[in-house]
């Protein structure tokens, strides 16, 4: 009896701890202090020895966005994360790390060899004149990283860095694009010697692509290479690559995500295995980077599908998830829809014919706080925060007073140069700005950032709210300053998560 009570006990607090939290794409994610998450364009691992998952990243704040150095956080849900400071500090002064340097992209990977974590970067001087990589070592994960070197990768240059360990034979690869010039424009893979502290070879060059921000995810029969278009800090159609081995020979590139969708608004960057008990799960990780504003630049982490034997791999959108790291199970989590027909407008704000959207129609010309569109009756069945995703697009018909030239083409955006995101008055915008008010409550506005989004395309713009519990909950949405004009993205609907079990 009393073993079994135990075993109860014991099964019911492991089952406790390990309650998933939810994964919500594009969201402000903050860590345990409550500050927001710095770690872009990082490495994502799990570590034996402590036991748990670590997240470095280049670390930016406002005013200092490049040369901040590399932040890491940990982690044993990969949702609720601890700061843990600086894992590679900037040096003023130093030749490689000083906060005028460039250090972008690190990585980090335990060497068995030297019994040290080996950190990886690109590093280079603010003009890209460099081309290296950075090496730096720690005894334990978390760091504080000591600087070792910074080289050119077999002697040629290495712009995006990406790192691949192959979880068959241990061995680690460097993926990098070798830059912009003319010369350049090729992404290498290269094995690292035993010791993953220099490179050792040449494995395959993926020729004159011209793409960048590389990373490798493999099944057990493929190699899914993942790379972006360069259009700087704008996103684009994110491609995949496949091939039965890393030497290849790879297939012809196709697009991951939903065309148009720009790779769910994000760039690649790493590629994270859960082997669970149950399953294994592949997760992009992904950069959305606010160019406007890099240091508030957010995460898009997502499910991948992959299908070895249609060779296919496509990156699958959940507005909230929830993700089980020990089985590696995971779950679209239901919401309660609210849709634009029947919301209530004001000012210029109408409803307009939209064949994409739900019911045919979708809300536009929100306008500053004189043209909004309020949707009533939406149910908080707890007084606590939940997560509500507003799901909307912009349509250039709307914006034909405000952007120009008139045949910039939104259509090649990220493959040709001529391609643009919304343009306000002449400018690049890459987000628009909306006011969300709850239950008319004036005093507590809240800022919603939406993602600029290709015509007729609905993406969702997640943001953490209030209700009153019982279902006569109002959310008005108008039109804050972008430092340009001040509208709001078209809506098509609301959807209310329940709030974290
Ligand atoms: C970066 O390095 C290159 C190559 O040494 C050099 O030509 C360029 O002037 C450097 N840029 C800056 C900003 O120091
Ligand atoms: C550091 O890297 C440079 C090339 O960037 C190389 O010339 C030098 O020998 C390296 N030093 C060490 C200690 O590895
Ligand atoms: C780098 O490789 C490219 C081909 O991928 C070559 O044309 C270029 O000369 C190389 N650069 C250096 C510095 O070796
Ligand atoms: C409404 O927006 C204008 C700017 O368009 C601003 O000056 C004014 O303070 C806002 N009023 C309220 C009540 O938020």
């Amino acid at each position: 009896m009393q073993l079994n009570f135990l075993w109860l006990t014991v099964a019911c607090c492991w089952a406790a701890l390990t309650t998933a939290k939810f994964i919500v794409p594009g969201a402000r994610w903050h860590d345990t202090n409550g500050n927001l998450i710095s770690a872009h364009a990082g490495s994502v691992s799990f570590d034996d020895a402590t036991g748990k998952f670590w997240w470095f990243g280049e670390y930016k704040v406002e005013g200092q966005t490049e040369g901040g150095g590399v932040s890491v956080y940990s982690s044993e849900d990969l949702a609720t994360w601890s700061y843990h400071g600086l894992a590679l500090e900037p040096i003023e002064g130093h030749p490689y790390i000083s906060p005028d340097m460039i250090i972008q992209r690190p990585k980090v990977v335990y060497s068995e060899r030297t019994s040290q974590y080996h950190m990886w970067w690109h590093a280079d001087n603010s003009s890209y004149g460099l081309l290296l990589q950075g090496l730096a070592t720690s005894p334990t994960a978390g760091g504080p990283y000591t600087f070792v070197n910074a080289s050119s990768p077999l002697g040629n240059w290495s712009q995006d860095f990406g790192l691949f360990t192959d979880y068959k034979d241990g061995r680690s690869y460097a993926l990098y694009s070798n830059g912009d010039r003319r010369e350049g424009r090729d992404v290498y893979v290269a094995s690292y010697d035993k010791d993953v502290g220099a490179l050792e070879r040449v494995v395959h060059r993926f020729d004159k692509y011209d793409l960048e921000a590389p990373c490798i995810v493999q099944t057990e029969s493929s190699y899914y290479a993942l790379m972006s278009h360069k259009t700087g800090y704008r996103p684009n159609n994110v491609v995949a690559f496949r091939a039965d081995s890393l030497a290849g020979p790879w297939s012809q590139p196709w697009i991951v995500a939903p065309l148009n969708t720009r790779g769910f608004n994000s760039q690649s960057g790493y590629t994270l295995t859960i082997r669970g008990t149950k399953t294994t799960t592949y997760l992009y990780l992904g950069d959305q980077w606010d160019s406007n504003s890099l240091w508030e630049s957010r995460y898009i982490w997502l499910p991948m599908a992959i299908d070895d034997k249609k060779k296919d791999l496509q990156i699958e959108w959940h507005d909230v998830y929830d993700l089980d790291v020990k089985t590696g199970d995971w779950k679209s989590v239901k919401g309660k829809t609210y849709f634009g027909k029947d919301a209530t407008t004001s000012g210029n704000a109408f409803k307009q014919e939209a064949n994409f959207a739900s019911d045919g129609v979708i809300l536009t010309g929100i306008y500053g706080n004189d043209s909004t569109v309020t949707f009533s009756g939406i149910e908080g069945s707890v007084q606590r925060p939940l997560r509500v995703s507003l799901k909307h697009t912009m349509t250039f018909v709307m914006l034909t007073d405000v952007y120009s030239p008139p045949d910039t083409d939104d259509m090649g955006f990220g493959d040709q140069p001529g391609g643009s995101p919304d343009r306000i008055k002449g400018a690049w915008q890459l987000r628009r700005i909306s006011s969300v008010v709850v239950n008319g409550d004036e005093a507590n506005v809240q800022t919603l950032f939406q993602r600029d989004t290709h015509k007729g395309i609905i993406l969702s713009t997640p943001l953490l709210l209030t209700l009153e519990k019982g279902s006569s909950n109002t959310i008005t949405v108008g039109g804050l300053s972008n430092g340009v004009d001040y509208k709001g993205a078209d809506l098509d609907r609301i959807v209310v998560y329940p709030p974290e079990p």
